[in-house]
């Protein structure tokens, strides 16, 4: 329920020979404090075309409105305070989302239109890393709430599944490496055999033209490289699907950067075609000075092509296959250079739809205050984590609620949801340090906080075992159920600031918000009181169960019932 809007087509009235609803719609503001309303009008705009002073505007103003949905109306110097009237709008709000229930807050603006997010895309043959992680939980929220506004999000894991680093693997597998050992634990042994790789090739120079010469093989096609390659990147994958498994992370693809083999002949034909292209000591390149950038190296001197490369394939594969409104890339802030120079090439070979296509960058995760790095083999593993998490909540469990039914089950949500909402509660591009035990904890800003309060409200309906009657009175005029009401009311509006500003911690902060009103309400007020109002407040736990269920499924966090 837009009561502001409501409040605009009511001044409006009274002014239309100079604003348009829009206008004074817009001119709006909403007051810091509870005691200066719910909404407040500024008359300075109106002082030239009526020659008064702003303060007798908003005074005549002030006298003139009368709406059943405004309580009272108050002149403070140029403003005008609306107060609403509580009963009114908290009825209509609560009748609104009772009706809708997961659909509140649903918009149309994508008009089913596709929307491609690369994300999560870790690298074969190596773990994957937080900011893997990073990358899946933002590029899965934000499918989430792009859908929500009406948009067909396509979830596309790029992973990284080719480049010379193949070349490099192959040799130290065929010295050093054994089946069973892989076999056993695959990302663990390929890592180990990737840093001997590094190590002994800082004495023996060889090594890396081997490497070279088996990378080319691959390229060629080779039986022996092409069959191990693809054993190496079965044996990842295994292991990356535990992770999503974990997390109940889904792909649309897995067309990674190999996909792209086959596709890029015809980027540098396009790029030739436009005459982009120039050499620089034996390397094709496209020069970008043109946006203060790096050239784009397309071709090493020795004819092997590229990430970016591969990129721009991808790019207009995408544009191709999904006829895509809006493109995404959840990956990491470093590589926002790269994005930049994928755009700018994009826009020189005329594709005007580089414009729609959007990094979405993120900072780091530290422990310690210290970056974590995944050479040398210096990891936090994932799956580790996400174990220590679920047994961190299931210990908690254990002291709050020990007769709780399907404990590990519980503990698995909330723990890994622990670990999702906190990564996505901080603004995206803020790097944060880890530290699970905090991430874990049931008070606080956390995400096992906003599914307590869920269930919690969940018990109360439970407790009151009563049929809630929504063609009933909902009325509730309470300063407590207000901050509720107002808040639920915002939720369609953050939905859309989420999506506009392609920011999850909008809503993960919206979600602490709302959890905490309503444990003030509850804290507050005899929710349970057999009186005339029980039923309107039962409805408001209910709606505010739906919100933040809505929420945390927006976030790809789970809401257990019961916890
Ligand atoms: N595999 C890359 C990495 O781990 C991320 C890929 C991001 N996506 C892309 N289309 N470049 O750094």
């Amino acid at each position: 329920m837009d009561y502001k809007l409501l409040v605009a087509k009511e001044i409006q009235q009274h002014v239309s020979e100079h604003l348009t609803v829009d206008e004074v719609y817009n001119l709006l503001e909403a007051p810091k404090h509870v005691e200066h309303g719910d909404v407040a009008f500024p008359a300075f705009s109106l002082a030239k075309v009526f020659r008064k002073a702003p303060q007798m505007i908003a005074g005549e103003l002030a006298e003139k409105i009368n709406h059943d949905f405004i309580a009272k109306t108050e002149p403070v110097g140029p403003y005008v305070n609306f107060f609403m009237n509580k009963n009114e709008v908290s009825a209509a709000v609560l009748r609104e989302i009772a009706a809708e229930k997961g659909a509140y807050g649903d918009a149309k603006v994508g008009n089913g239109q596709n929307v491609p997010i690369d994300m999560s895309s870790p690298n074969i043959a190596k773990p994957i890393s937080m900011g893997h992680l990073r990358s899946t939980v933002i590029g899965n929220a934000l499918a989430n709430i792009v859908e929500k506004v009406g948009y067909k999000p396509v979830k596309i894991n790029h992973l990284g599944d080719w480049g010379t680093q193949f070349g490099k693997l192959i040799v130290a597998y065929k010295k050093w490496g054994s089946e069973e050992e892989v076999k056993a634990e695959p990302i663990a042994e390929l890592l180990k055999l990737y840093v001997r790789f590094h190590e002994v090739a800082e004495e023996d120079t060889d090594l890396e033209d081997e490497a070279r010469a088996w990378f080319k093989k691959l390229e060629d096609n080779d039986e022996e490289a092409t069959s191990l390659w693809k054993w190496f990147r079965s044996e990842s994958l295994k292991e990356f699907m535990k992770i999503y498994e974990m997390l109940d992370i889904t792909f649309d693809s897995f067309n990674g950067e190999a996909f792209y083999n086959d596709k890029m002949d015809e980027v540098v034909e396009l790029l030739e075609e436009k005459n982009l292209l120039t050499t620089d000591r034996g390397a094709t390149i496209v020069n970008l000075d043109a946006y203060n950038l790096n050239p784009a190296l397309i071709k090493k001197s020795d004819g092997a092509t590229l990430y970016i490369t591969r990129d721009l394939a991808a790019a207009i594969y995408r544009k191709r296959t999904y006829d895509f409104a809006l493109s995404l890339y959840a990956v990491g802030n470093e590589q926002s250079n790269h994005f930049k120079q994928l755009k700018a090439v994009l826009k020189e070979m005329d594709f005007d739809w580089a414009e729609d296509m959007h990094h979405i960058p993120f900072g780091l995760i530290t422990q310690g205050g210290k970056k974590l790095s995944t050479r040398k083999g210096k990891v936090i593993l994932l799956e580790e984590v996400l174990n220590e998490a679920t047994s961190l909540a299931l210990a908690q469990i254990n002291e709050k609620n020990p007769t709780l039914e399907d404990k590990e089950e519980v503990a698995k949500q909330v723990g890994i949801g622990a670990v999702i909402f906190h990564d996505l509660k901080n603004d995206r591009l803020n790097n944060f340090d880890f530290v699970l035990e905090e991430v874990v904890q049931f008070e606080g800003e956390t995400g096992p906080y906003v599914q307590y309060t869920n269930a919690r409200a969940l018990s109360i309906l439970r407790k009151a075992n009563v049929e809630l009657d929504l063609e009933g009175d909902l009325n509730l005029d309470d300063e407590y159920s207000w901050e509720v009401i107002k808040l639920i009311n915002s939720f369609p509006d953050i939905v859309l600031t989420a999506f506009e500003k392609f920011e999850p911690s909008v809503i993960a902060k919206y979600s602490l918000h709302l959890s905490q009103a309503f444990n003030k309400y509850y804290g507050n007020s005899r929710v349970l009181n057999e009186d005339e109002q029980l039923n309107a407040r039962l409805v408001l736990v209910k709606a505010t169960t739906l919100i933040l269920q809505e929420s945390l499924r927006l976030l790809g966090v789970k809401a257990p019932s019961q916890m």
